[in-house]
């Protein structure tokens, strides 16, 4: 049996045995109940409540306004519902940068109002004191090197990083490093294939790819996305395996045309 169907929850260990037995991750985002439900019982691996709320969720333009509220409210609504994957939420812009006495208490707040398993926050050397400083609570970090959104107004794009030899240097030595100071795992965002396998490789914890090509130890995709419910994000890495914006708007124009016609409710789906 493989290390995938033998879990009946996975943890931070069932990851790394994953990676140890070349067993791709599977990991997608979630913010409310149902849905959680639905990406649990699909078998997913990690279940990852992302700051990408704020764009599908909240409707916003960066993840930069998400507060530790927000993510611990989503988080909650997606614990509820979750029984076997692992749950990772993100740690919001300014809740973990610059200050490790307070990334602790934040990631505390997130553990004990949330019922998440898990952390991630972005970036490397800059952020490894916080990321030392929760590991030393027994708090699993999840690292996210790369194109990290939540620096958008640093960089000014989301273009593909780390093409040129000094920041693909970088992000070499912060994967070392994160792996270093214990992260279970990291996220390698938008970065050449050629790139994340070289990290991959160098890597014994587990990378999770989102446009970082085949050669990741898993994937991870933003659920809206990947359904077809948000139509206006479409970079090359996106896969849509659904188109749900077509089908719910049909629905909701069958469902109009059926009360204005008079047809819905019908003596059946009446008292
Ligand atoms: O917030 C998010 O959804 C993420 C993924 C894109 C990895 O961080």
């Amino acid at each position: 049996m493989s290390v995938h169907g033998n879990a009946r929850k996975v943890t931070t260990h069932t990851l790394q045995e994953m990676k140890r037995a070349g067993e791709k991750i599977t990991m997608l985002t979630a913010y409310d109940f149902s849905l959680a439900k639905l990406v649990d019982r699909g078998g997913v691996d990690v279940i990852l409540v992302g700051d990408s709320a704020s764009n599908v969720m909240a409707g916003r333009d960066t993840t930069v306004p998400m507060s530790l509220e927000h993510m611990i409210y989503h988080a909650q609504c997606v614990e509820r519902a979750v029984d076997r994957a692992l749950i990772v939420v993100d740690m919001p812009f300014g809740t973990y940068q610059g200050n490790s006495a307070i990334a602790l208490e934040s990631a505390i707040r997130i553990m004990k109002e949330s019922g998440g398993h898990a952390v991630k926050l972005e970036g490397g050397a800059e952020i490894v004191e916080s990321i030392q400083r929760i590991l030393t609570a027994g708090i699993p970090v999840m690292g996210h090197l790369g194109l990290t959104p939540q620096s958008i107004y640093k960089f000014g794009t989301y273009t593909v990083r780390a093409k040129e030899d000094e920041e693909a240097a970088k992000l070499i030595a912060d994967a070392k490093l994160l792996e270093e100071a214990g992260c279970f795992a990291i996220v390698l965002e938008k970065i050449p294939a050629h790139l994340a396998k070289q990290v991959s490789d160098a890597l014994s914890i587990p990378t999770i790819g989102i446009g970082a090509g085949q050669d990741c130890d898993g994937q991870v995709l933003v659920l809206h996305d990947m359904l077809g419910i948000t139509t206006d994000f479409s970079p090359r890495f996106l896969r849509r395996y659904l188109d749900l914006e077509s089908q719910i708007t049909g629905a909701v124009e069958q469902y109009c045309d059926d009360v204005r016609g008079g047809d819905f409710p019908n003596e059946e789906e009446s008292y």
